[in-house]
């Protein structure tokens, strides 16, 4: 009885995977993100990787065709021209052979590699694709620590919150306050055509989405320039926790496939990035914070990205307080893990990353919680995903109070997810 209804649950969640295929990449969802994403491509490989193996690294190899020759890896690829989204190419102008965006995204194909490698049912196929992809992701984590970490600190900055992932997340708004708006070029927003406003980043928030857009652009999208120049520059835990995770198992990968060298780069930035993390840390909260590199102090705002850590080999018991911080929020969020401490007047359930659940930085969690021993807590963010899905559907995130499904509908990086939820072993 049971494990008809998983079936039928991963019957549902392949389809919806299959409906936004586009051959060699998926795109999030149908009218809101009509291209491909960088970190949502990499989990959805997990997905796929259940019923087709060939076709998730295929999803990785497309975005990283995409790669500058610095070595970042762009957040969109315009594969096709579709003018349902908002910022598109001629708002970027990266003058790449294929339009794509000028700034990054959380670097989790390491770790997608590793974790598509490790359960291979076809050894020889995963070698191969995986030999090919290692120096492509080590020259885009080399990227990071060269630009975004220009002082050698062992962390590297975001430089525009779209690069977090975590769009409009309350981490930001104090050093949001530094961005002006003045000169942002007229606009028309599309993703409020195809969901509703409310659950939205303001306008208030594009106009500086958009500032600090065309100040890169003004600067030749040169990114030996852009860390310095940026009167944003984020040190998010969660970003660099997802990156120092990605480090590590590229460097077990690259060990496991005899390539040394990378194998050896890979550990040491994963080990500096592990030390330098403990400046995040917050007894008062229970949990990391973000660090605002402008002014040198931490920031305010007890958010999902200082839980996310537990997904890198942080100390034992910063897990364990981190575990309890978590069944704290249990006690007062129906649904867990919300991307914001409710206790912060902030909070607000609705609205995009100021407060709902995302299932992507569930499974991060949970995987790094089980990983590390802390089962039950585990099993506890498992189970409230899979009970969003029986009562909301694939949506693209979550109210953590009432479970209402919010933003995007039919969503792949869900779906992959669920997929994983229901029969990924870790
Ligand atoms: C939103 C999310 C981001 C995601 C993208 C596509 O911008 O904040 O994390 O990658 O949508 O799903």
């Amino acid at each position: 009885m049971i494990s008809l209804a998983v079936n039928e649950t991963i019957a549902r969640a392949v389809e919806v995977l299959r409906e936004n295929d586009h051959g060699d990449y998926t795109i999030p969802t149908k009218g809101l993100y009509p291209f491909q994403w960088n970190w949502d491509s990499c989990l959805t490989a997990l997905g796929l990787a259940h019923y087709d193996e060939a076709r998730a690294w295929t999803e990785i190899e497309t975005l990283f065709a995409h790669q500058w020759p610095d070595g970042m890896v762009p957040h969109i690829v315009f594969h096709v021209l579709n003018d349902s989204y908002f910022p598109g190419p001629e708002v970027w102008r990266t003058n790449r052979p294929t339009a794509t965006s000028g700034i990054t995204q959380p670097a989790v194909a390491g770790f997608a590699v590793r974790r598509l490698f490790d359960r291979a049912k076809d050894k020889n196929l995963a070698a191969e694709r995986a030999r090919a992809l290692l120096p492509k992701i080590d020259a885009w984590h080399r990227w990071f620590y060269e630009n975004r970490d220009p002082r050698d600190e062992g962390l590297v900055a975001i430089i525009h919150p779209w690069e977090s992932g975590r769009d409009n997340s309350i981490d930001w708004d104090d050093a949001f306050e530094r961005v002006p708006t003045e000169g942002v070029e007229p606009y028309t927003r599309r993703d409020t055509l195809h969901a509703d406003p409310a659950h939205r980043p303001t306008k208030a928030q594009y106009d500086r989405y958009l500032w600090l857009l065309q100040h890169f652009r003004a600067l030749g999208w040169d990114n030996a320039k852009l860390h310095d120049a940026s009167p944003f520059r984020i040190v998010d835990p969660g970003f660099n926790a997802i990156l120092i995770r990605s480090a590590a198992d590229l460097a077990d990968l690259a060990k496991t496939l005899g390539e040394m060298g990378i194998a050896d780069a890979n550990r040491s930035r994963a080990q500096k990035g592990l030390s330098a993390m403990e400046r995040l840390w917050s007894d008062t909260y229970g949990q990391y914070l973000c660090l605002d590199r402008a002014t040198g102090t931490l920031v305010d705002s007890a958010s999902v990205g200082g839980i996310l850590p537990v997904f890198s080999a942080i100390p034992k018991p910063r897990i364990a307080a981190i575990a309890a911080t978590i069944e704290r929020i249990a006690g007062k969020a129906r649904y867990i893990v919300p991307s914001h401490d409710l206790d912060d007047p902030r909070f607000d359930a609705k609205r995009y990353w100021r407060g709902p659940v995302w299932l992507v930085v569930n499974y991060m969690i949970a995987d790094g919680l089980a990983a590390a021993g802390f089962a039950d807590v585990a099993r506890h963010i498992s189970q409230s995903s899979l009970d969003l899905i029986a009562d909301s559907g694939f949506a693209e995130y979550y109210d953590p109070l009432s479970g209402e499904p919010l933003g995007g509908g039919r969503f792949t990086w869900t779906a992959a997810m669920v997929i994983e939820f229901l029969k990924g072993e870790r």
